[in-house]
């Protein structure tokens, strides 16, 4: 893990410039390829990438039937984190937009230094800050809120690369929305993972999208997001009920048959960690029910707490169809469950 700030000379700028669809990398990421090293934040030190293989994670699959219903089980041994509460807020049937340019960086779009300046109920998680963002050092922006809920860029980036439906897949899908894009853990890694024409990312708390967008920018890859400013399950009402109040760039990017949904929610309600079995009818404030009725028809990947009940998820499979659902653990515990449920046959809920 780098533990300090790097001056990186000679790395070229990000470029504008777009070969095909897929977005370049990080200006970072570019130069450790060329140079097939590690770059070191803080002291300009480079050292070899450790192998794949010291790195390689072991995984586990297997079907399992729950309820006469088969699921593709597989646990993968990685990363992740909790939850964060908040309402939904409704917003006005006035056209929803992108959000053009930068919001502006509040009082609430933090970069903490040093461990003396950080809230105790967050230093646990300061002290995992380059496992959650590998460049923390480089004005990583969080919210005080955002430090629970940020998916870890280890476990984002293999989740990034786990989805199956991409540019080169049949049925072809080439737009991710990442509902709940919080300060951007999912959605860098799915613009990084170069698999998508668009990613769209929708925040509904202003400081958290200020952040996301300038962690993007960190990372080299802000100009190939679509960030929206709303509430989510507004925007998937529109989509599937009133198109014609979307935006006409969204409607473009987000063709119902070929976007694929990820909903990363807060966890809240009862405290996931205390049950052995998450009721997933009890997640606050969007429950299984709520997040698979707005997500439907359209494929979407569920981002949820390690424990939940199989037998919930497993009754969201569309007729004949197979949900798979991906653990992912690190250090031999598992620390949250993605469901990828397909598209439903065009029947819309
Ligand atoms: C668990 S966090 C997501 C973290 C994100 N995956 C990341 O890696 O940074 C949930 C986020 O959803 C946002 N949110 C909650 N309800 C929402 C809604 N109805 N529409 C859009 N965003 C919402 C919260 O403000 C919070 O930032």
């Amino acid at each position: 893990m780098g533990q300090e700030q790097s001056v990186v000379e000679g790395v070229e700028a990000p470029s504008s410039s777009r070969v095909g669809s897929t977005p370049p990398r990080s200006p970072i990421k570019r130069a450790e390829t060329a140079l097939n090293t590690r770059i070191q934040p803080h002291t300009n030190r480079v050292t070899k990438k450790r192998s794949k293989r010291s790195r390689r994670d072991t995984s586990e699959r297997k079907t399992i039937i729950v309820d006469g219903i088969p699921i593709s089980f597989r646990r993968e041994r990685l990363v992740s984190l909790p939850p964060l509460e908040t309402e939904p807020e409704k917003t006005a049937m006035s056209i929803m937009k992108p959000v053009v340019g930068k919001l502006p960086l509040t009082d609430e779009c933090l970069h903490y230094d040093d461990v003396s300046e950080v809230p105790q109920n967050l230093q646990k998680y300061f002290h995992q800050r380059y496992s959650i963002f590998k460049f923390y050092d480089y004005d990583i922006r969080l919210t005080n809120d955002a430090w629970f809920g940020v998916t870890p860029e280890p476990l984002a980036s293999r989740l990034a690369n786990d989805l199956p439906s991409h540019l080169y897949s049949t049925p072809r899908r080439t737009t991710i929305v990442d509902l709940f894009g919080g300060a951007g853990g999912n959605t860098i890694a799915f613009a990084l993972s170069e698999k998508w024409e668009h990613v769209i990312s929708i925040e509904r708390d202003a400081s958290t999208l200020a952040c996301a967008q300038h962690n993007a920018e960190v990372y080299g890859v802000s100009e190939y997001i679509t960030f929206i400013h709303g509430d989510c399950l507004d925007f998937l009402d529109r989509l599937k009920h009133h198109p014609e109040t979307l935006d006409p760039s969204l409607r473009e990017k987000c063709d119902m048959s070929k976007t694929v949904l990820f909903a990363s929610p807060p966890w809240g309600g009862v405290d996931y960690k205390e049950q052995d079995v998450f009721d997933l009818s009890t997640m606050e404030p969007y429950n299984l029910e709520v997040l698979h009725k707005s997500c439907s028809p359209m494929e979407h990947a569920l981002y949820l707490p390690r424990t939940s009940d199989l037998r919930q998820i497993a009754k969201l499979a569309p007729e004949g169809e197979r949900i798979e659902v991906v653990q992912y653990c690190m250090e031999g515990a598992s620390k949250a469950m993605v469901a990828l449920i397909p598209e439903a046959t065009p029947e819309l809920t």
